[in-house]
């Protein structure tokens, strides 16, 4: 069983009892210097200031410990780029007492270690601090970088390491923790977090939250701006800028049957609230699971609900990931395999099988996309090896897509009641803990492959695990609907008429213009391009998921009619999926990579931290 702090909140919380447990030891984790079988976070107190002129979040953070050594005086935390101007340490409620700190060098990687002296009993720590302006899990958007262009804005993106970026803390998913929080804003702005708000507290320039469930640190998200709500049932919402606020509700406006759905499949919403905030375009990810207030694109916002499973992505996290979290970065599949095979549930039971696996078949050509551009052998696999690295830099489709297949091809073997039971109780079993890929091999040959035996063997397990490919024996996702995309695509490249095209094409949904976009040879003539393109009008999609498979056919054939409009997709959108893919392609060739150049230095001010992180790696 893996480590499970606050043991009491979580059985009230689950409802299943479980008693005085032997201390677990927590799970090794080398993107963490924090020495979490000295001390255990159990609690945290955060009181900072946003201070927009600055760009710096200031004040203090109370760290409660579960003390896991008793004899242990010294604690070490992480944290990147602070300012670290007092640390105190106190037992109990005792009174503070100031006492001796030190930062470590950084290393690039992970940061600089925090070294606190903690007197014999002392169980509490508090910090004084400030993050820096180039905090790697800080935005500081400038009003035209906006919807409504008046006021500034920031977002925090804590997963996976960039919460010591802002917070000194123990920066690992080993470890859960409660909190408060008091966040002062400018009095005209207004602070969100990824926990309970208090309410009316709005207008003052002082928030207060309190998170009641115990989370690892790469899901404590705070944003800070023009925000207002807009309810679309009892428990879900939308938070965003007010101009973007009722699209977003209409776009979104199946998420209460979403949840409902998630809740039928495996069990209750355990989270109180499920809202979603819509950031500004230059968010690095599509969506961040933070919890009760999933962080997403406005480029999902498609108009015709095309582009949800976004939404039923993060929500699914709330069971896989944030309910049941990966131990440690290399058992990501953990969180993002299993949140990717629920996500196409969710799809299905909304809207019908046909749909879901028009998805999956996306998600496996971006599986083998993805692969083509890793370097590293064990990045292709479920397993890979992060010693010494920033997880970040090991992020790609693998863990998504091998690790939906692999759930995938277990719900076909043992047929779709059984897994479903099963997955609800892995849930229920580990539910407010951390797990690792070795417990899940355990419940799976207990609770699957030793009640059914020779349906599934070890060696397929393995396979899964660690091949660099999707192996043969795997259960891919098939759709008639793409079938007929292919079909018209073959009759319009060998000739047939645009006509033809067009009245096949006039019942197309985003999914199956993304086939066929994405299926088009690469051999393609400038005609054969502008013919396309005066019919459909790819150039100007206002889907960003369509313009963007475009724009990588537009690279391939070198269709330069697209460029301008490209340009301002990539200078506009900071989400690293979308723009990426672009940059590599362009690099790819002497005249792209210059151009890509000179797109980077336009856009560059604009992207988070992160993405500029990753376009650097391609453009440099
Ligand atoms: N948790 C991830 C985002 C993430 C992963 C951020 C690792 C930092 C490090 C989130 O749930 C996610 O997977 N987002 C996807 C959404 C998509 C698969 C629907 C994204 O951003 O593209
Ligand atoms: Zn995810």
């Amino acid at each position: 069983m893996a480590y499970a702090p606050l043991l009491a909140v979580a059985s009230l919380l689950t409802g299943c009892g479980s008693k005085d447990t032997p201390m677990i030891p927590i799970p090794a984790d080398s993107s963490s210097y924090a020495n979490v079988n000295a001390f255990a976070t159990m609690h945290m107190v955060l009181d900072l200031t946003a201070d927009f002129d600055l760009k710096t979040l200031a004040g203090t953070v109370e760290l409660q410990f579960e003390r896991r050594d008793p004899n242990a005086t010294a604690l070490v935390l992480d944290s990147r780029d602070l300012a670290i101007t007092n640390a105190e340490a106190a037992v109990g409620t005792g009174a503070w007492i100031p006492t001796a700190f030190r930062l470590d060098a950084p290393t690039p990687a992970f940061g600089s270690a925090l070294r606190i002296t903690m007197p014999p009993g002392t169980d509490r720590a508090r910090i004084t601090y400030s993050s820096s302006p180039a905090a790697k899990g800080l935005q500081w958007l400038t009003p035209a970088q906006t919807a409504g262009r008046v006021h500034p804005f920031l977002f925090t993106q804590a997963q996976a390491i960039q919460a010591r970026s802002f917070i000194p803390l123990q920066d690992l998913p080993g470890v859960r923790l409660t909190y408060d929080a008091t966040i002062r804003t400018p009095k005209e702005l207004v602070a969100v977090m990824a926990a309970e708000m208090t309410p009316g507290t709005a207008g003052s320039g002082v928030f207060t939250f309190r998170m009641p469930q115990p989370i690892p640190s790469y899901l404590i998200a705070l944003a800070v701006g023009d925000l207002t709500f807009k309810a679309m049932s009892p428990r879900t919402g939308i938070w965003a800028e007010p101009s973007v606020v009722e699209a977003a509700a209409r776009e979104f406006e199946d998420t209460e049957q979403m949840v409902a759905a998630t809740e039928k499949l495996y069990g209750p919403y355990r989270w109180g609230r499920y809202d979603l905030l819509v950031l500004p375009p230059s968010f690095p990810f599509g969506g961040m699971e933070n919890p009760r207030l999933t962080f997403a694109t406005p480029t999902v916002i498609a108009g015709d609900k095309s582009l949800v499973s976004l939404v039923a992505h993060e929500l699914a996290h709330s069971w896989s990931g944030n309910l049941v979290t990966n131990a440690t970065w290399p058992d990501f599949w953990l969180n993002e395999g299993f949140t990717t095979y629920l996500e196409r549930r969710i799809i299905e039971a909304l809207y019908g099988k046909a749909r879901a696996d028009m998805e999956a078949m996306i998600g496996v050509a971006d599986l083998a996309d993805s692969r083509s551009t890793i370097t590293v052998p064990r990045d292709k696999t479920l397993l890979p090896d992060m010693t010494g690295r920033d997880p970040d830099e090991a992020y790609s489709s693998v863990a998504y897509e091998q690790g939906a297949l692999f759930l995938r091809f277990l719900e076909d073997k043992f047929g779709r009641q059984e897994f479903d039971t099963f997955l609800r109780k892995w849930f229920d079993t580990h539910a407010f803990e951390s797990a690792t890929t070795e417990d899940f091999l355990t419940f799976l040959k207990t609770e699957l492959m030793a009640r059914k035996p020779g349906v599934v063997t070890d060696a397929q397990v393995q396979e899964w695990l660690q091949a660099e490919g999707v192996p043969a024996f795997a259960v891919l996702p098939t759709s008639d609907a793409f079938t007929r995309v292919e079909r018209a695509r073959d009759a319009w490249v060998g000739g047939g008429p645009m006509t033809t095209l067009a009245s096949t094409a006039r019942v197309w949904s985003a999914h199956e213009w993304i086939h066929f976009v994405d299926a088009l040879p690469r051999t393609l003539t400038q005609a054969q391009m502008r013919a396309l393109d005066g019919q459909f009008r790819f150039t100007q999609s206002g889907n960003a998921e369509i313009a963007h498979v475009w724009f990588r056919l537009a690279i391939a054939t070198r269709y330069t009619q697209a460029y301008a409009a490209m340009e301002d997709y990539m200078v506009r959108i900071g989400r690293r999926k979308l723009i990426l893919p672009l940059y590599r392609d362009l690099a790819a060739t002497p005249d792209g990579k210059a151009l890509a150049v000179r797109i980077f230095a336009k856009a560059r001010e604009g992207y988070h931290p992160m993405a500029r992180a990753s376009v650097e790696q391609v453009v440099k």
